[in-house]
């Protein structure tokens, strides 16, 4: 059976995402050129036994943050390639993380709730997000967050100059269309056609969409380039001024309502 393009793109890359992406393994990240959980804070309250899920894990930082206070995690992602160096990475630090070869779309817990599921900047190469989060909503425990980062809608359009009088230049972000914000297509490393849609929509559909899956909403943030971000490369270094002019990421946070364990 052909490998599902998005795993085949990511197991294509995943030696190159893991040697130029940076993140701060002694924080949570949210998202390129963005604070981590240290400064951003929109975690709930963690406790020793709480039980994870995290969904389009990569290299799996986030969910040995969260094993290494104390929680159950288990981890998804679509790539094998991804999830070599994520089991690679956890048994050399000795913690335990049940990770899972699958797509988002695909992932069933098999009856198991989680007080917490997380998802870091996968969403948006998931073909019917909003289908996924009425259907991740049915996972949480009562209580339970659902925190999602995702491509902010703004950053789907493009960088444009405009000429000003006195000669010199300004530029900005020109989206076309809000309501329908360009797909960022990208192609098969190996020159194989199109491998991976990363899709943007509007917040008021992200903050509509977590209301319909029966969730309260928290927090909504749309997080300014940090100075110090606890995930970044060089390619979104390079772009701090203009990701510091709009915003790259949208967070949302979310709980079922009900009475904590
Ligand atoms: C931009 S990386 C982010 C990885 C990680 N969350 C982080 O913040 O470092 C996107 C990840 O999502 C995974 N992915 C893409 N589409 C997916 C899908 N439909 N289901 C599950 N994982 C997916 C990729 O394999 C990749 O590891």
């Amino acid at each position: 059976m052909a490998a599902h393009p998005q795993a085949q793109y990511w197991n294509a890359i995943s030696d190159l995402y893991r040697s130029i992406t940076r993140i701060d393994e002694s924080d949570f990240h949210y998202g390129p050129l963005l604070d981590g959980e240290s400064v951003l804070q929109l975690l709930p309250p963690l406790q020793l036994g709480m039980t994870s899920l995290e969904l389009g894990c990569g290299e799996g930082q986030n969910s040995r943050w969260l094993a290494r206070r104390g929680l159950q995690c288990v981890a998804v992602d679509i790539s094998e390639g991804q999830l070599a160096y994520a089991r690679e990475d956890a048994a050399r630090e000795g913690v335990t993380i049940d990770f899972r070869c699958s797509s988002i779309e695909g992932f069933d817990p098999d009856g198991a709730t989680f007080d917490l599921i997380t998802s870091s900047h996968a969403f948006e190469f998931v073909a019917n997000p909003f289908e996924e989060v009425r259907r991740i909503a049915t996972w949480l425990k009562p209580g339970g967050t659902l925190m999602i980062s995702t491509v902010h809608p703004v950053y789907n359009g493009e960088w444009v100059s405009a000429d000003e009088e006195d000669g010199s230049e300004t530029w900005g972000r020109l989206l076309i269309n809000y309501f329908k914000p360009i797909d960022d297509i990208r192609e098969q490393p190996d020159g194989q056609g199109e491998a991976v849609i990363s899709r943007a929509y509007p917040v008021s559909a992200w903050f509509n969409a977590f209301r319909q899956a029966g969730l309260v909403v928290d927090r909504l943030e749309e997080p300014p380039a940090s100075q110090a971000p606890a995930y970044a490369s060089e390619d979104w270094l390079e772009a701090m001024d203009e990701c510091s002019a709009i915003p790259t990421t949208l967070i949302i946070v979310a709980h079922k309502s009900g009475p904590t364990a």
